[in-house]
This record gives C-alpha cells, structure tokens and sequence, in this order.
C-alpha cells in the first residue's frame, strides 16, 4: 500500500499568487499526491479512500462510496432512489450514467391533482405515489460493470460492515435523526432503526440489520439481489401496502442509461456535464455562456454588477428550463440549440447594467428548428487521474420517509420533480409544462449536476450539489468562484451563495454572499432580496498544476475531504 501523505496545507506558495475577496485567510482543503474522495460524510469517504488504495480505480470508488452513503448518509444516500454519474477518464475519454427514477407504467398526468383538477397537496410528496421506480442500484452495478477494477463484493462489503456492525452518528445526524423521529413514526407501521426511545446523540451507533441483509443480496446476485427475490419483494409488499402503483413488471423494465455527456466550451475549460433527463448540465452550460462576456472576474466576487448579470441569466436559464426539458425518451428536447453559444448571447439581448427586467417581462426564447433538502454530491478522482462526478437522491430528506420492513431501504419521493399541473410550482417552487408532465415510465426532470472540467486538455475539477433547484446555480458559483475569482477549492466551496430561478422573482442569498453595500445596490436597483438557511452543499476537487489534487468539503455539513 502506499504511504499514506495526505497534508492539511494551510499556506502553500500557489496559494498565496491567488487573491480571495470571499474569506480572510488563504486557505485550502486536503491536499493529496494521488486519490480523493469527497462525499457528505466521514464514513463514506473514507471507504472511497480505502477502495483507491486497495487498487480500485475512480468508479470503484464512486461505487463503494455510494453503497456506502446508502448506509451512513440515509437523509440522501440510498438503494431505492436515483441519479446521475459523469465521469472522465485520464485520457480524455467521457461517460455519463443515467440511473434516474422513473414513473411506474401505470402513472398518468393528472395522476396528482382531484378530480375538479387542483393538485393534491402532499401527494407527490408523501405518500407510496410520490415513489419512482428505483435505479440506483441498476446505475452503480452498470457502471461498475463496464468500467470498475474490482468486484462487486469488494465494493459493497464496506457498505455492508458499517450497516451491520453500526457508525458513530455525528452531532448534525443526530440532530437530524431526532428532528424526524415523528415524521419515521408517522410514516411507518413499525419502528425503524432511525428512532430511538431516547434522543440521539453524536457518537451514538446507528445499527441497520435489514438493511445490511438487503445489500447482502445485492452482493450475491448482483442487480436481481434488488429487482427480484426477496428484496423486491418487501419492496412491493411495502408498496401495496398503501396503495401505491409501482409493480414487479416495473421493476424488471428499469434500465439505466448510458448518454451522451454534454460539453462546452467556456473561456479556457472544457465543461462536462449530464444531459437530459437532467437539466444541470443544460443549465449550467447556458448559465456559463449567458455571462461569459461580461468581466465578472474583473468585477469581483458577489458585488452588485456581478450579482446583477449572473441573476439575469439565472431568470433566463429557468424560464428556459420550465419550457423545454424533460425526459429525452419522451419530449423533443432542442439541447443543441439551448446550449449555442448565439442563442445564449441572444437571450442577454436587452439586458443593461442599470436595469431590472422583472422575471414576469421573460419568458422562454425560441431556440430556432424547435417544434413545437435532500440529495447528496460526491467526487472522486484517483490516482491514475480518473474522475468521477456523481449526484444521488431521494429527492427530499429521508425520500418519503418511509423504510421498507425487512430491507431497511428509504423510499423516493421523486415524482414530485414531474410538473404534477402545467405552472404548479413544485416542492422547490419550480414549475414546469408539458415536457415534464407525467407519463408511464417517464423520467421525472432533475436539476443534479454533476460536472467535471478541464483546462488545457487536463482534468480541472470535478463538482455538484444537492438542493432541489439551487443545484445548478451552486454549481455555477462554485465554477466561477475559482475561474473568475482565483479561489481555492476550499474557498470556492465554502462561499456565500445566492440563487435565483425566475419565479418566484426573488433573489435569496445566504448570510455570507452579499455584503451590506451590495445589498443595498441590489434593492435600489429594484431587486427583492430573501435571507435564506444554507443553499447547496458542494464537494469538489480541483488539480492544481503541479498535479496535487484539492479536496473541496463542504463546511455546511459533515461532508469530508479524504485522499492518499
Ligand atoms: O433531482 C432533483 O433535482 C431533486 N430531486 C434534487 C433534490 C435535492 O437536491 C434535495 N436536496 N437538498
């Protein structure tokens, strides 16, 4: 094995040629010669680690560290949700996994809303209903499968051991757990091994027994262990149960799917991204070209012009969003178009530094030949200099709350990303059309972005988030923070965010994006401003040009840095 040098560097010489508006001190994250793992808690990356230096290779590590979230970050990490995994090999070569849910075979449009037609509160959200049809396990077998080192009970054993032999929850868990306790009971007809009779307290050990077993099965027989046998089974049986829709005949139709990555150019990066049915990428790409001819960099991180150019596009981008994207094997998705560099500038046209254009004056372009809190981001990149980029969900924190007896698995609550009633806002106040409407099989549209850039034909960095809608633009932050304000990795993670989506026409910001100065432009300028709890958790790594490689952790959570 080999010797293990991962340093804490506080200062280093390409530090200090790099300026910081954002924080007081010149700082990084963990600094590491060869392989990083960065994921939402201490336990999943450092399994990552381990897998890299037993000799497995980014994607078995990706694999292991999702089979493992599953276990120690429940509130996102899961077997019986969804999501999407961009990778980029060595040489340059590129891949992007879809294993996002899918509507079961009996859903229709109108499948949430009464029968004078209002949308039902809570339906898409929480109840069996609100369930996709699983793919998370389909994806990380299939990815493992084409492009893993190591076997799959090398990659989930780890996953296995920290469910049956148990993890020291941390305090924020522990918060958490004992903040849900009631919605568990609720949602369940039996205690699962989230509640306790006492409150949780940091270091206590979480035990999951069922689920251990369930991901037993996965071992031995591999994507059946999931879809067939016992584990689909109590899945279905839990499913009937409260009348939800989702079959065996479901289960056995669920593929994941290899796309295209989406790529652009912006100034001197490459950006690679996940397409359809996800509208990161899309977005992130159209964000990237709707502000690239102004001088963001020059105008400094999160002062009013900045804010101002970046929010116009974010109007834009969103407008766009609700109109066109969808499920790719369902709706005509005019991808090319949205994401030309021409039709991005065009959609600026009209856009003045002194002027607010409220979200009501936008609507969608025309892209011409057109007819017609919870979720968790994880990076790896291994010592080879493979990377891989994925985000995971179960949509809301803990899916729908409900576990499945005798597989100890969450549920999704995922179909509340389906437009469940043209211009009704979902639970991220995110509306949407026809594209999105619900359909039999029909991929629900995401906002996940996992992405990975380079520079000079070499891996740059590899980022994403969780959080609903403000996915895209954490994403676009984080990006700009270090091409157009020299951050660190660290740095750029740890800095102040603020989102906007179109509608509602609202800028919220968190407490350290914008200083007292920029506010007061901003509301001058006729802006409304909203104060908002923590927006995105972003784990990203970068490579610096000596080749050492920068973990990014997000400081809002117990996400961890790890590496060799
Ligand atoms: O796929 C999506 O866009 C959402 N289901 C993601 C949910 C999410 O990020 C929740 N995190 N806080």
């Amino acid at each position: 094995m080999r010797k293990v040098s991962v340093l804490v560097i506080f200062s280093l010489g390409f530090v200090f040629a790099c300026q910081s508006p954002a924080t007081k001190n010149h700082r990084t994250g963990l600094i590491a010669d060869h392989g990083v793992v960065v994921s939402a808690h201490p336990e999943a990356s450092r399994i990552g680690k381990m897998i890299l230096e037993e000799g497995g290779n980014a994607v078995d590590a990706a694999v292991a560290t999702g089979f493992a979230l599953a276990v120690c970050y429940p509130d996102a990490g899961n077997i019986g949700g969804g999501g999407f995994m961009v990778i980029r090999f060595r040489e340059g070569h590129t891949a992007a996994l879809d294993y996002r849910e899918k509507a079961p075979l009996r859903a229709y449009e109108e499948m949430f809303q009464d029968a004078a037609g209002h949308v039902i509160p809570g339906l898409s959200l929480d109840s069996d209903l609100a369930v996709g049809v699983p793919g998370s396990v389909a994806g990380l077998l299939k990815a493992l499968d084409k492009y893993g080192l190591l076997s799959l009970q090398q990659v989930i054993q780890p996953a296995i051991d920290l469910a049956e032999k148990g993890f020291p929850v941390t305090l924020k868990q522990a918060k958490r757990l004992n903040q849900y306790k009631e919605a568990f009971l609720r949602a369940n007809r039996f205690v699962p091994a989230f509640v306790k009779d006492v409150p949780w307290k940091e270091g206590d050990t979480l035990v999951q027994t069922d689920l251990a077993n369930a991901l037993k099965m996965i071992r031995d027989h591999g994507r059946d262990g999931f879809y067939k046998g016992p584990v689909a089974k109590a899945f279905l049986d839990q499913i009937k149960q409260d009348n939800g829709w989702i079959t065996q005949q479901d289960l056995d139709v669920y593929r994941a799917i290899w796309r295209e990555p989406l790529m652009a150019v912006y100034k001197n990066y490459k950006v690679i991204s996940m397409p359809p049915p996800s509208s990161g990428g899309v977005a992130l790409i159209q964000l990237l070209n709707m502000v690239e001819p102004w001088p963001i960099g020059k105008w400094g991180w999160n002062t009013p012009e900045s804010v101002h150019v970046m929010v116009a596009a974010e109007k834009r981008v969103y407008a766009d969003r609700a109109r066109f994207l969808g499920d790719p094997d369902f709706v005509d998705i005019p991808v090319t178009k949205l994401i030309d560099k021409d039709y991005c500038r065009e959609r600026m046209r009209g856009f003045s530094l002194k002027r607010v254009i409220p979200s009501d004056s936008i609507s969608h372009g025309k892209p011409i030949g057109y007819e017609s809190r919870e979720t968790t981001h994880y990076s790896v990149v291994d010592g080879e200099g493979n990377a891989v980029a994925v985000t995971t969900t179960l949509n809301r924190s803990y899916g729908n709350k409900v576990v499945v007896k005798d597989a100890g698995f969450l549920l999704n609550n995922e179909m509340d990303d389906f437009s469940a009633k043209p211009g009704t806002p979902n639970s991220y106040g995110l509306i949407g059309g026809r594209a999105n409407a619900i359909e039999p099989a029909k991929r629900m549209l995401s906002s996940m972005t996992p992405t990975i850039l380079e520079k000079d034909g070499q891996l740059f960095m590899v980022v994403g988030s969780p959080g609903g809608s403000t996915i895209i633009t954490s994403v676009f932050q984080t990006v700009l923070n270090v091409t157009e304000h020299h951050m660190t990795m660290q740095e750029a993670v740890n800095a102040g965010r603020f989102h906007h989506q179109w509608k509602p026409d609202m800028i919220f910001y968190e407490k350290s994006a914008l200083d007292r100065l920029t506010k007061d432009r901003l509301k001058q300028m006729g802006y409304a401003l909203k104060l908002r709890s923590s927006i995105g958790r972003v784990d990203a790594v970068r490579v610096w040009p000596d080749g050492k490689r920068e973990g990014g952790a997000d400081p809002r959570g117990d996400d961890t840095a790890t590496g060799f």
